[in-house]
This record gives C-alpha cells, structure tokens and sequence, in this order.
C-alpha cells in the first residue's frame, strides 16, 4: 500500500512545484465513472457523515417488496460525485501537506489512489462531494475561476486556488451499487416505515420480531439480510409466543434455506441443535459464562433444565461432573451431541425428564451409589443452575426435604444389602448453591425476586443470600432476575412433618404480604403484552 510520508521542508516550498510546466490534462476515458473498488468503498463510507445527503440509494426504490430481480436491484446504483486533485505521483507527499485537514486521511489506508489510466498520476479525495447536479466534467486544471465559486466550502475553493500548476481539481463520479449500502440504509430507504431495529443470530439463522407494520416489507427485509450477509443461510420471522413447554418458537421463512440445524460457539464450546425445535438464545451468552466462570472443579454441576447445554457443556470442560437434565427430548438429544462433540461425554450424566422429579430422584441415586461401596460413586453436587424464568421459581418445592429422612429411606430401599452408615450429611458435605431465575416488574426488582424466591422455597432465603443478579431487561421495566442462595438446612433436612409446617407459614406469610405475587407478575406482562408492540412481547418471551 502506498502511505505519504511526511512531507520534508524542502517539499513544502511552493516554488518546487511551481518549476513544474503546467500543461492541460484530458480528461480520463472513457467517462469519469470510476468503478468503485473495495478500499474505496471503504473510504467514501467514512466520509458518509460529511457527503450527508449525497449518500444514500435513490428514491425509487421506496416502497420494493422484492430484491429477486435484476431490475429492482438495479434501482440501487447512484453516482456519487466527489472532488479530488490529480497530481503527479512523486508530488504526493507535498499536497498532503498543502490539502491540510481538506483531504481524506485515514491512517493505514492509502490516501492516495492510483488515477485510472495514468500510472504516473494519484488523486488525492476531497471531503466535499460535488453537489449532484454538477456535470461530470473531468478534470478541471486550476485555477479554473468558473468552477471555483462552485465548491461548496469557502476554505477548500481558496485552497484550489493555490493548488500549484501541477495539480488538477477533478470531478468524477463514483458508481454506488446494491453492495455499496449497508442494510440500515437499504431498509431505510425501501421500507415507508422505520426498519426493524436489528436481528439476533444463532448460528446461520437470523430471525426477527417483526411488528405488523413491517409484514408487507417481509420478503424484502428477508431478502436485503440475505444480500448483505451472505454468511446466513436462513432468515426468519418469529410469528407466535412461546407457549410451548420447551421455550421454543414458531417461525415463518423470509429469505433463504428451510434448515435450522445450527452450529453455534459459546464459552468456547461448539453446540450442534434444530433451533425449530430447542431453545436457544445468544444473549445469554454473557450470564451463561458468569455462572460457568462461578464453578470451577472441584464443584459438580445440575442443571434442571440444560437445553442443549450451554452451562453444562463449558462446565464439564472446566473438569466438572454435570447432572444436565431437559424434558424436551430433542434438547436431551443434543445434549448428548454437544457432550460428545465437545469431548466431555465421560462427565455429563444427561437425563430427559421434569426437573423437579429429576433434582429429588438424583439426591436419592447420588445416596444410593455411596450406599453401595463402589468405587467412584456419583459426586454429590454443589451448584444448582434452573434457567426456565417464567416457571423455574415454583420448583423450588422440590428441595423441600431433599435430603430428609423419608429420601434416605429411598436410597437405602435401593441398596437393601447395604452395611454402610452413611446419609446425606456424609455425602453432601456442603449444602449447594441454587441458582434460580426469574422475570419481575415491580418497583424494587431485587426484594421481589428474593421475597419469591422465599415464597416458593417456603423458608426465607434473606440469610442465605449469595448474588442477587440482574440479569438483563427483557421489556421495559420488566427484568431476568437470578437469585443465587446457598440451600437452607432446614429445608434440605425437613421431614414429611416439619416440611409442612413450613408449608404452613410460608402460607400465612404470603398472604400477609402485599408485594408482588407471581400472579401480579403474569397479569401485569398480560397488560403490558396487550399494550404494547409485538416486538416487546416476543423479546420478552424469548429471554
Ligand atoms: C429457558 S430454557 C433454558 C435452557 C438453558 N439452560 C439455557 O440457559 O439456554 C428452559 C429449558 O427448560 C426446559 N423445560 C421446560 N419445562 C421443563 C421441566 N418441567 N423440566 C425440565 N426442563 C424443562 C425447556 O425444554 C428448555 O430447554
């Protein structure tokens, strides 16, 4: 690439150039459209900014519903029209410094380009684009006292005055096509409505949430994300609410291939999933790696509602055994995938059924294999991951006695010839720390997760507290909460009688209580969902 160097002192001097004998130069042939090439591309883009209204596609095609065709993509093309000096080659460096701050200057770009057709010739591009309805007049030796009074900006037309009897002004024009704009400019300028915001990506699938205004735009939105990404493969339109169990959507096609087998890496993992029929979302990415980053070996991990895994895989790469249960058995199956794609098969124990069956049941097998006198029975976990936020809080009744008298006696049951004196104190050393998540809306967001928390577990969490997490807003005030709390004793422990009696004040509590129930959290989203765009309720409902 061909850099400037700093002009010397001795290249500064006017008279250097002006020893040089002035001579017209012909205008470039065979017009002065000059094809616009990357690097340039690039450059002109920067200076969008100051070229303002010059730069963006033409009017005619507001209002396209397709980009299929030659014709309709053709409308796209405009010839910008910019100023540039011409200048011999070896005089660079000079006008660089002659132009002041007039000129582009991009550090590490070449600033001077060659001049088409003249190889002992660069142009140098000016900050001012020519208004759009100057001629193409090609070159222009200055001074040229008719055209000056034209330029746009006084300093630069003083400027060219002075430029030297070497260098010329020259007007040409640069060929913007379809590739020349970036999606917001394309969306902005078909669409008679704003754009839809952005698209989130999960592998080669980008998928929207479209407000109705944007419907009769569809294909065309599909089709300028295709044209303006061409690493997606697949475009769509998340058209209903997640109201399945397995938190996945409906989508409808807009643009591209009907396949939604995914390839996605997160926390240097790679996760393979249909993501028509799993649930998946990459702005979680950052709180995934947080919980990862809290449970390094020796902590043994179950996560109660996994997906495919992307707490659970990336643990078990830190050397963690991972419980890693789903109840979408086509989640289960990619577990699985993932696990032995990303070489950690040996440590994820995955399972397929409810969480609150499979927390209860697991204690009782992890009892069971210590009961048993093998070697290498299952590790006791440490750590509780319940990533299912609309629902996840009312399974916090499954610890209720976890590790009671009435779970010992079931372990024992399932190794009737055991000798062994142990129990769940032996085993669970240290009692785990749940992780468990949550949508709120109220006024103080952080009481009432901890006061729900409380609720469900039916023993106050308050002592207990390790994190309480503000995970991300899903819709205007309305928040992902992730309470994280070391289990209470006395709710591990609890037997059949105690436990009800816990039951029993959590009760009384709770309707002392006006703070927000769940019930008021689900009937005010209902309103807010009524109240405003599709947008919102789908962004909130994929959190
Ligand atoms: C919000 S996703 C979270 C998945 C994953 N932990 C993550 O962070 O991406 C909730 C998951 O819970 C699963 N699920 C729904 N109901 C369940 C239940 N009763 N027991 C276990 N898993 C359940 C869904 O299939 C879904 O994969």
């Amino acid at each position: 690439m061909e850099q400037p160097s700093a002009p010397s002192q001795a290249q500064a001097q006017p008279s250097d150039t002006a020893v040089l004998p002035r001579q017209r130069i012909e205008p470039p042939r065979p017009e002065p459209v000059i094809p616009m090439d990357p690097e340039w591309l690039a450059s002109l883009q920067v200076m969008q900014p100051l070229y303002g209204k010059n730069l963006r596609p033409p009017s005619a095609v507001r209002g396209l519903v397709s980009l299929d065709n030659p014709e309709a993509l053709a409308k796209f093309n405009v010839t910008l029209k910019v100023f540039a000096v011409v200048l011999p080659a070896a005089e660079v460096s000079t006008y660089f410094a002659r132009l002041g701050k007039l000129h582009l200057n991009f550090p590490k770009r070449r600033n001077a380009l060659p001049f088409p057709g003249d190889p002992q010739r660069r142009m140098i591009i000016l900050f001012y684009a020519a208004p759009q309805d100057t001629p193409l007049v090609g070159e222009i030796p200055t001074p040229a006292d008719e055209f000056i009074p034209q330029l746009p900006a006084g300093e630069m037309a003083d400027s060219m005055r002075d430029l030297g009897a070497s260098a010329n002004l020259v007007v040409f024009g640069v060929q913007y096509t379809v590739d020349s704009w970036n999606l917001e400019e394309i969306l902005t300028a078909v669409l008679p409505v704003d754009p839809p915001a952005s698209f989130e990506q999960v592998g080669h699938v980008a998928h929207y949430n479209l407000r109705d205004e944007h419907l009769p735009y569809k294909t065309v939105v599909g089709q300028a994300t295709m044209l303006k990404f061409p690493r997606l493969r697949t475009i769509v339109n998340k058209t209903h609410n997640i109201d399945n169990t397995f938190r996945f959507f409906q989508m409808e096609l807009l643009a591209g291939d009907n396949d939604f087998n995914v390839e996605v890496k997160e926390s240097g993992c790679i996760f393979r999933f249909d993501f028509s029929r799993v649930y998946f979302n990459s702005r979680l990415q950052q709180e995934h790696w947080r919980i990862i980053q809290g449970c390094p070996a020796p902590n043994v991990a179950c996560d109660m509602m996994a997906g495919v895994g992307p707490f659970a895989i990336p643990i078990a790469k830190q050397k963690c055994v991972v419980y890693a249960n789903d109840l979408n058995p086509v989640a289960f199956e990619s577990l699985l995938v993932n696990a032995k794609a990303n070489k950690v098969a040996h440590l994820v124990h995955a399972s397929n059924q409810d969480g609150r069956k499979f927390v209860r049941d697991l204690a009782v097998r992890i009892l069971a294999s210590h009961l048993s006198g093998k070697p290498n029975p299952l590790p006791a976990f440490t750590q509780v991951m319940m990533n299912l936020p609309a629902i996840a809080v009312e399974f916090l009744d499954s610890f209720m006695g976890i590790f009671g008298e009435e779970a010992e006696a079931e372990a024992r049951a399932q190794q009737p010839t055991s000798t062994l004196a142990l129990g769940f104190r032996d085993v669970f050393k240290v009692l785990p720390v749940i992780h468990v998540y949550m949508f709120t809306n109220a006024e103080n967001m952080a009481a009432d997760a901890i006061a729900r928390t409380s609720k469900h577990l039916r023993f106050p969490v308050d002592d207990h507290l390790v994190k309480v997490h503000d995970v991300r807003d899903v819709a205007p005030k309305k928040h992902m909460f992730c309470v994280s709390f070391r289990l209470p004793e006395q709710v591990a422990y609890a037997n059949a009688t105690e436990a009800a009696s816990l039951s029993a004040v959590a009760q009384k509590r709770n309707h002392q209580e006006s703070a927000a129930t769940d019930a008021d959290v689900v009937a005010s989203s209902n309103a807010e969902d009524d109240a405003q765009n599709k947008r919102a309720r789908l962004d909130d409902e994929q959190a």
